[in-house]
């Protein structure tokens, strides 16, 4: 007799990461090999026909990571064990209906049960406090690590603690957890809803809309990259791990996604120098260092407190993932696939970006 399929839910369905990764399941992972049913959600309901015209097997939830008692009720009823969440980095209160719902799966059902959080390397870096003067290997002592770190920055210092938060309470509720933390995410999302991500387009905005990027930090910084089709790719590697039950989790748990960093100095310069040949921008002068009425106009173009532009578009960020790649992760583009690819990257960015209806400065 065939065994029960193990439930997976994808939330983010619409979103960069998520979105490329439910196209890589439904194509390119054999959900039905695996013995996989894939349930993803979204939260809106005109997101349901999107979803189904991806094609593939794959069911469509509706609700909002918000309402705790609804994302419990959804695991419970439709025995899921396994929750890739890809939706919030930093709140505690989205990952805890999730893991007590899956810690109530495995009491009932007697299963193995899974959480994958979604952080950022934001949580590793400089900005927290990590020493920079080593790498922090995803294999080696991160959760004590990141326990004795004293966090300065006004906002990042209430985000540091969740992951080992997050890693405590799975543990707790009987729910092995699974930290995946992914830097400078670029290239063409393949889903149906957003297609761009997030620091590199931040470049590209203040770029057209300033008419120059600046360095941010004092002297040049470097920062992990990584293509989405191999941060796809990763989390994919993790999951057929998981249902094969080698993944390492909880403490042991933590998968870096990198494949080599880049200087935000030399993106920068790649960035204006692509605009200036695609749409004539007019910045002659040398990349030159933030001045603090700079720093200002940039956070008014991201619309974010300018305490968190450097947490944006700057910092140092030292961390090896050897987890991933232990369980056969093998990553196809590096820093030499970012710097030579720029031109298309911000040509695709300008393209997909709905946020410059308006003429760019140029
Ligand atoms: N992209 C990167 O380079 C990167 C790097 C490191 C970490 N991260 C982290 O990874 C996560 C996802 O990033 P992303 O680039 O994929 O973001 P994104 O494109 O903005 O996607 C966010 C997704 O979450 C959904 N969502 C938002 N609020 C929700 C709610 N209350 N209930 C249910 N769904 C909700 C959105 O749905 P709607 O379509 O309905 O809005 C969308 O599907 C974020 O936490 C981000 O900080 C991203």
């Amino acid at each position: 007799m065939a065994s029960e399929p193990t439930a997976v839910l994808l939330t983010g369905a619409s979103g960069y990461l998520g979105g490329s990764l439910l196209v890589y399941l439904l194509h390119k992972f054999d959900l039905e090999f695996r013995n996989v049913k894939l349930f993803t959600l979204v939260r809106k309901a005109e997101q349901v026909d999107k979803v189904l015209q991806l094609g593939g097997n794959v069911n469509p939830l509706i609700g909002d990571v918000q309402d705790a008692e609804r994302m419990k009720n959804l695991i419970i009823e439709n025995f899921v064990s396994i929750v890739i969440e890809t939706v919030d980095a930093r709140q505690f209160a989205v990952a805890q209906p999730f893991i007590e719902a899956l810690s109530v799966v495995k009491e009932r059902h007697n299963v193995p049960v899974h959480f994958i959080h979604t952080s950022g390397a934001k949580m590793f870096s400089s900005h927290v406090g990590v020493d920079q003067s080593n790498f922090l290997n995803d294999d080696g002592e991160v959760y004590s690590t990141i326990a004795g770190l004293d966090t300065r920055h006004p906002v990042m210092k209430q985000f540091v603690s969740l992951n080992n938060q997050i890693i405590d309470f799975a543990e707790e509720k009987g729910v092995r957890s699974y930290i995946v933390a992914p830097p400078m995410v670029y290239g063409p999302g393949a889903g149906f809803g957003n297609k761009i991500s997030i620091q590199i387009v931040a470049l590209v905005r203040v770029a057209r809309a300033l008419g120059q990027l600046f360095q941010v930090d004092k002297t040049d910084t470097t920062w992990p990259l990584m293509h989405i089709d191999d941060q796809v790719a990763l989390y994919a590697t993790v999951l057929s791990n998981i249902l094969q039950l080698k993944a390492p989790h909880g403490k042991d748990g933590f998968y870096f996604s990198e494949n080599g960093t880049f200087s935000w100095r030399s993106l920068s310069l790649a960035i204006v120098n692509a605009l200036r040949r695609q749409i004539g921008l007019d910045s002659t002068h040398k990349l030159l260092v933030a001045t603090d009425e700079d720093l200002n106009a940039m956070a008014t173009v991201l619309g974010c407190d300018v305490g968190m532009v450097p947490v944006s578009l700057a910092g140092n960020c030292s961390v090896h993932g050897n987890n991933a790649r232990k369980l056969g992760w093998a990553p196809q583009h590096g820093v030499g696939h970012l710097m030579s690819n720029v031109d298309d990257e911000v040509a695709y960015i300008m393209k997909a970006d709905s946020t410059f209806a308006s003429k760019p400065k140029s």
